[in-house]
């Protein structure tokens, strides 16, 4: 047996890693509280540690992590722009789950949309009330509207074979466009021109940070509705609140929030919230927040415990890391893991 320390531990993660832990024969100390500089203490002595998206993986934490022993941080999840990866080469191996469900997130999107759109949630608050007044609720046909996709992966094209379901006119933007898969792709600026949604599923990267802001936004047709189920910091959230309030945008959906890290997945409703700009935008009645749960299915979450016990086996059985990743293979340049080895 082998032990792993787990950050940031809620009791959806302990119910599918608990049913796995046997077959991988690791055992599994849980601490609540988020890894970051002033917890990172906590896993001394373990090997391997593992992390989640909103832990702060920093310089700091990392050479805590480092100076106490331990080898590996394993991701339970795909995203990594919370890891310094700079400061982890040569000292911390890095892995993750690079699939788990790409299902689970493309129907959250949909899922969003079609709430927010023919207002169920508004709907179903009335209902239980005895209030049967369709004042209100009035929504659009998303047959014959188009759906603007940005990021074709592996969920982006998922979302897309939803949306070609319900009769949505797709067009899509990604700067590695995949060829001959039947998929209009045009220009960002066309994308924001043309669609009546857009729809967010590619990574947070310096390329991407603020995809959506002022200067896109103004691109795009009045009434849009945007859904983020990506990463928050790919809106920048004042310039959203700002063209809900000009209602310049329609509809917002977002899963995801640039200042989300302090918030989401905590129980807030005995709080004081200081960020005014998440609070506006909660506030309007056109937006729905999901608190990143896009995730959150049985078989998203089996399969995350699945590749994060096997991640953490090959790396206490000294094979090579199946889904490692450093800051040199992230940007697709040279990497011993190319031969396949680990990254140093
Ligand atoms: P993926 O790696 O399969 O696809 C990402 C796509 O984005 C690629 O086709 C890539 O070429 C494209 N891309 C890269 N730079 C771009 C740019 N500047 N503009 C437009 N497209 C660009 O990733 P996958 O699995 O489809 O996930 C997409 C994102 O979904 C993840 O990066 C993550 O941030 C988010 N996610 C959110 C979850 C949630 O619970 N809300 C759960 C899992 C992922």
């Amino acid at each position: 047996m082998n032990k792993i320390c787990f950050f940031d531990t809620k009791p959806y993660d302990k119910i599918f890693f608990e049913e796995l832990k046997e077959k991988y024969q690791i055992e599994i100390e849980y601490f609540e509280p988020k890894l970051g500089p002033k917890t990172a203490f906590m896993a001394k002595g373990y090997e391997a540690v593992v992390a989640f998206v909103n832990d702060a993986i920093d310089q700091e934490t990392i050479d805590t992590l480092y100076q106490n022993g331990t080898k590996l941080i394993a991701m339970r999840c795909a995203g990594y722009n919370n890891v310094d990866f700079k400061a982890a080469y040569d000292k911390v191996h890095v892995v993750r789950v690079p699939a788990y469900s790409p299902y689970a997130v493309a129907e959250h999107a949909m899922a969003l949309l079609l709430t927010l759109n023919r207002k169920i949630h508004k709907a179903y608050v009335r209902t239980r009330d005895f209030n049967f007044s369709l004042n209100g609720l009035t929504g659009f046909d998303l047959h014959g509207k188009t759906m603007g996709v940005i990021g074709t992966g592996k969920i982006g094209r998922i979302f897309i074979d939803i949306c070609k379901g319900f009769g949505l006119n797709v067009i899509a933007y990604d700067p590695y466009p995949i060829p001959d898969a039947g998929i209009s792709y045009v220009t960002l600026e066309e994308l924001c021109k043309q669609s009546d949604i857009i729809s967010l599923h590619c990574p947070l990267t310096k390329d991407t940070f603020h995809l959506i802001d002022q200067k896109t936004i103004s691109l795009m047709k009045k009434g849009v509705y945007i859904i983020n189920t990506s990463r928050g910091a790919l809106v920048n959230s004042e310039d959203l609140m700002e063209a809900l309030k000009s209602e310049k945008v329609g509809g917002a959906c977002l899963d995801v929030y640039e200042e989300e890290t302090e918030l989401f997945y905590e129980d807030m409703s005995y709080s004081i919230i200081h960020d005014d700009v998440l609070a506006r935008i909660i506030s309007m009645p056109n937006v729905i927040v999901t608190s990143h749960q896009a995730f959150l299915t049985k078989e998203a979450l089996h399969n995350i415990a699945d590749t994060t016990l096997s991640n953490c086996r090959e790396f206490f059985d000294d094979l090579p890391l199946t889904n490692e990743i450093c800051y040199q293979c992230s940007k697709g340049d040279n990497c011993h893991r190319k031969k396949n080895n680990r990254c140093f």
